[in-house]
Order: structure tokens, then C-alpha cells, then sequence
């Protein structure tokens, strides 16, 4: 285990299950964004995203997913996402032990997404829940978004006396509808399941606060982290593999070096040159305007 701290910013290189048995308290944690392998097949840089049965994958989720449970305090909310296929699994077995607040669908629109035999797969699910549903942070004025009825259409509501213009913003509703991260991006990274971090600025508006503690037990490229460090909170984010915590020590501004390799953000394949004038651009000795080759 890896951690690397500074102001207020913590990761931790470790398995999620050992590092929220050991390095994080008992209600602590203000929210938690926790987006695991879907157990779909992806390669996390080498680790499969795959268990030999379905039971033994909720097996292990009911094991995180009870530690980050404990780890919440009583007024903390926790968002999860998995599979379509599993979430159904997560709902019943979560609507025990907190309060299910939302059933959110987080929608994009993929021309990549192609199906000839079936309804091509265009969402992923969203549960949001709390400990205590009396008492829990939800900044409705944080989260606000364009209501077509006022703003676009200026309809009236003749049914109010005197009648009014409708409202042209109101708190977003529980389908989502975000760009996927795409190669283009700027916000980009070499990760195959990277959230969008327009979603987690929704998330994190809504259900903390400036100076609250955000957690991520499966960090990746550590958008939750990033996010919550744009917005005045504090966070700890847990990654296994290596190269993904190198990520977010640079984009987290933690180290610019990690044991001597300079972490740099690799450069897009439209953004390095040509080959004829990548040519021109090196000098003799062997360097370029982008530095060693
Ligand atoms: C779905 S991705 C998270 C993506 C992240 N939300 C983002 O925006 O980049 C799941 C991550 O969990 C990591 N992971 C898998 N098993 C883990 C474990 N046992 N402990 C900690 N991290 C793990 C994978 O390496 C992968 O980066």
C-alpha cells in the first residue's frame, strides 16, 4: 500500500476492500462516489474486469459496499453505479441498510453503440442513497438546469391567479444526459471506463459541501477527486493499479514525478506532429520541442 497526501488530498494505492478496513474511520465521510468494475469484461491496464460468477462478484460488491456503508457518516450520501444487469442485485440488497433516495439514468447519446440484434446500450444506472433520510445534504440551487417550458416555449401557467410566465430553471431531474469522455476531450485520460466530470460536479454540488470529505473507492483516473479539489472539498481516492494512481497524482497536482518518471499528460495522436515536420522539429542531439526520444 502507497499513500500520498497533500492539503487535503490523499490517495491511496491499495485493494478498496484493505484500504477502507485500515486508513479510513468509521463515519467519517461526508459522500461517496463509488463506480467499481462492472464485471463486463474491460482491462483495467492489465486486470480483468471479469469474476468467475456473478454471485462471486455481488459477493465481493456486498463487502465494499458494507465497509463504505460504515465508513459514511449519519447525514453522508453514497452514489453507486454498476452494470444495468447488476444494479437490480445492488438495489435490493442496499434498500436494507440505507434509504434509496434516487434511481438515477445517466444517458448518452453513442453513434460508436451500433446493435443489430437488440436495443443498443445507452445508459448506465445511478443509485443514490442515504443514511438517514431526514437528514442528509441536497443543495437544490446548486444543481439547477434549463426548464423548456419557461425558457424556450414562454409558456404561461393560466391555471395561477394572476396567471405567471412558467419557471425557466428547476432542479435536475433524475435522467442525466452527459457526453461519454471522448479521445477529444480535453478532459481525456488513458482509461477505459473514465467518468464524464460534468456528472461528478453534479454530484458533488448536490450532496456536499466546501470543506466535506469526498470519497472514491475505485478512483481510476480520480474525476472525483479532481472535481471535489475544484470545488473546496476534501478528498481520498483509492486506486490498484499503478499507472491510473500516477494519473491522479498529476491531475491532482499531488507529484509531477513518480519515482523519477516525470508525469506528464500523454500527448493525443492529432496533437504530435507529422512525421515530416516531427523531423524538422528534432534537433540533432536527439531532443524535440516534446521533449526525449
Ligand atoms: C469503473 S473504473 C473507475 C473509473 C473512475 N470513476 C473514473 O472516472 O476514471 C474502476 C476502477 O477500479 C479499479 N479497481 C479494480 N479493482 C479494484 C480494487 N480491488 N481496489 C481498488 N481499485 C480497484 C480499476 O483499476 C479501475 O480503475
Amino acid at each position: 500500500m502507497q499513500i500520498f497526501e497533500n492539503q487535503g488530498h490523499k490517495i491511496i494505492q491499495a485493494d478498496c476492500i484493505e484500504a477502507l478496513q485500515t486508513q479510513i474511520c468509521d463515519n467519517s465521510v461526508d459522500l461517496i462516489f463509488a463506480d467499481p468494475p462492472y464485471n463486463i469484461g474491460k482491462d483495467f491496464n492489465g486486470l480483468a474486469d471479469k469474476w468467475e460468477t456473478e454471485e462471486s462478484y455481488l459477493e465481493w460488491c456486498y463487502e465494499w459496499l458494507d465497509l463504505c456503508i460504515a465508513k459514511l457518516k449519519n447525514n453522508g450520501s453514497m452514489y453507486v453505479m454498476t452494470a444495468t444487469q447488476f444494479m437490480p442485485f445492488f438495489d435490493i440488497y442496499l434498500r436494507k441498510k440505507v434509504s434509496i433516495i434516487s434511481r438515477i439514468v445517466w444517458y448518452y447519446d453513442s453513434s460508436g453503440v451500433q446493435a443489430k440484434n437488440k436495443y443498443g446500450s445507452l445508459y448506465e444506472p445511478i443509485l443514490f442513497c442515504v443514511k438517514d433520510e431526514k437528514n442528509y445534504t441536497f443543495n437544490s440551487e446548486a444543481i439547477l438546469v434549463e426548464a423548456k417550458t419557461g425558457s424556450k416555449r414562454k409558456l404561461i401557467d393560466y391555471r395561477k391567479n394572476p396567471p405567471q410566465p412558467y419557471n425557466t430553471e428547476k432542479v435536475a431531474g433524475n435522467v442525466w444526459e452527459f457526453p461519454r469522455v471522448r479521445y477529444r476531450m480535453p478532459e481525456y485520460e488513458n482509461h477505459p471506463t473514465q467518468k464524464p466530470m460534468a456528472l461528478l460536479e453534479r454530484i458533488i454540488k448536490a450532496s456536499s459541501n466546501e470543506n466535506d470529505l469526498v470519497l472514491d473507492p475505485f478512483s481510476g483516473t480520480f474525476t472525483t477527486c479532481a472535481v471535489a479539489q475544484m470545488l473546496n472539498r476534501h478528498s481520498v481516492g483509492i486506486e490498484i493499479q499503478e499507472e491510473y494512481v500516477k494519473i491522479g497524482l498529476r491531475r491532482l497536482g499531488l507529484q509531477n514525478e513518480y519515482q523519477g518518471e516525470k508525469l506528464l499528460k500523454e500527448l493525443k495522436s492529432y496533437e504530435k506532429p507529422s512525421n515530416e515536420l516531427a523531423l524538422k522539429l528534432f534537433e540533432p542531439n536527439g531532443t524535440s520541442i516534446y521533449g526525449n526520444h
